[in-house]
């Protein structure tokens, strides 16, 4: 059991504080941070203890490789093997901000990060105070999202404590995260690039900057866990509350009916994730946000999955309106929270 240290950083004048986080980092400790997605685990990239560290705090898979986070396209280059057009573009269009680029490595990135692969997955962070925390460093730092493996990304600090207090040298306290789910993540290792997993930077976003651009078959699907996979994340269950969720693709009225029949047929206790204005009685909820709003609804994601976990129910049905659409971020992350599961009633 480690004495994990609260650093609280809510703006990034806040150099003491900063800097005594960089300092950390420098020497080999484990910090979690916020970044605007959701909240990240660093270590130095140069560390191999805090590399090996971050795998045993979270308990995560030892063949999944960490995002590289830096503060400028400079240090990002100074990591990569071909400067191509594609990543010049994808850089300048969407750095810095939830675009993590997978492309192949050079000899400056130590075998720890790449884990056997040639390649490399990076980021320039939009959020201030990781920015600072890079720069103040003056080294790139890998960062998975803060969460024990297989449980929801954190999105508050809170969050980061209830996974990882005892396991980690120190958390930033910060706002919320603000996107609430993991970067895009885009392969242009071949000719034609390929989303890997979807986020706020959506296919049509970067379909704008650069053309064509291919589905990893693996986020339209469940990837089984024995076969070859080119992002090993997608093959683990992720995202998964402890309760059983299911989904229900169906009107306001169609739902209505279909848990009227589902409470008269099983001694299931049931609760539900709902919408803002949706109310069936009597039945334990979380609300998530306006159906309309997806921006809200990804936000709130996460601390939702987690606080269905506290309805003490033994199954949370979630209605969907509109067509699940799985390279879409919002749609995709709860589709694999639900292991997939959907019942339609049309
Ligand atoms: O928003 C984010 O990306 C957050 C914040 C902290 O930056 N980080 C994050 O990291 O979500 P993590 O480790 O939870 O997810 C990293 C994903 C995994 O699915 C991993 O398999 C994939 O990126 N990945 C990492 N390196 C890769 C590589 N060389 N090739 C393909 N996929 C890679
Ligand atoms: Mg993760």
């Amino acid at each position: 059991m480690i004495n994990t240290k609260i650093i609280e950083i809510y703006d990034e004048n806040d150099k003491d504080n900063i800097l005594k986080v960089a300092n950390y980092l420098k020497n080999g400790k484990l910090c979690a941070v916020p970044t605007e997605t959701v909240y990240g685990l660093a270590g130095n990239i140069y560390c191999k203890e805090a590399i090996e560290n971050i795998y045993k705090a979270k308990g995560r898979p030892c063949d999944n490789p960490l995002i590289v986070h830096v503060d400028s396209i400079d240090m990002a280059n100074n990591l990569i093997k071909n400067k191509t057009d594609i990543l010049a573009k994808l850089q300048k269009a969407f750095w810095p901000g939830p675009l993590t680029i997978v492309c192949e490595k050079n000899d400056n990135v130590p075998f720890i990060i790449s884990r056997g692969l040639n390649t490399i997955a990076i980021r320039i962070p939009r959020n201030k105070v990781f920015l600072d925390i890079i720069k103040n460093t003056g080294a790139p730092l890998a960062a998975p999202s803060a969460n024990l493996s297989g449980l929801p990304s954190p999105t508050s600090f809170k969050h980061v404590v209830d996974d990882l207090d005892g396991r980690v040298d120190c958390i930033v306290k910060s706002l919320n995260s603000d996107v609430g789910l993991e970067s895009t993540v885009v392969s242009i290792v071949d000719d034609k690039p390929v989303l890997l997993r979807p986020g706020a930077i959506t296919k049509e976003m970067l379909y704008e900057v650069i053309g064509e651009i291919t589905i990893d078959e693996h986020i339209l699907k469940k990837a089984d866990s024995d076969i070859k996979v080119i992002s090993p994340g997608v093959k683990y269950k992720h995202y998964a509350p402890k309760t059983n969720l299911i989904l229900v693709k169906a009107n306001k009225t169609k739902f209505a009916l279909f848990l009227k029949n589902t409470l008269n047929k099983s001694d299931d206790k049931i609760g539900l994730i709902t919408y803002l204005n949706e109310y069936y009685n009597d039945i334990p909820s979380v609300t998530i946000g306006s159906i309309d709003d997806e921006k809200e609804l990804s936000k709130n994601l996460f601390s939702t999955l987690r606080d269905i976990d506290k309805l003490n129910v033994d199954v949370v049905f979630c209605r969907l309106n509109k067509d699940i659409c799985n390279y879409d971020a919002f749609y995709n992350r709860i589709l694999r929270a639900s292991g997939f599961e959907v019942i339609v009633c049309e």
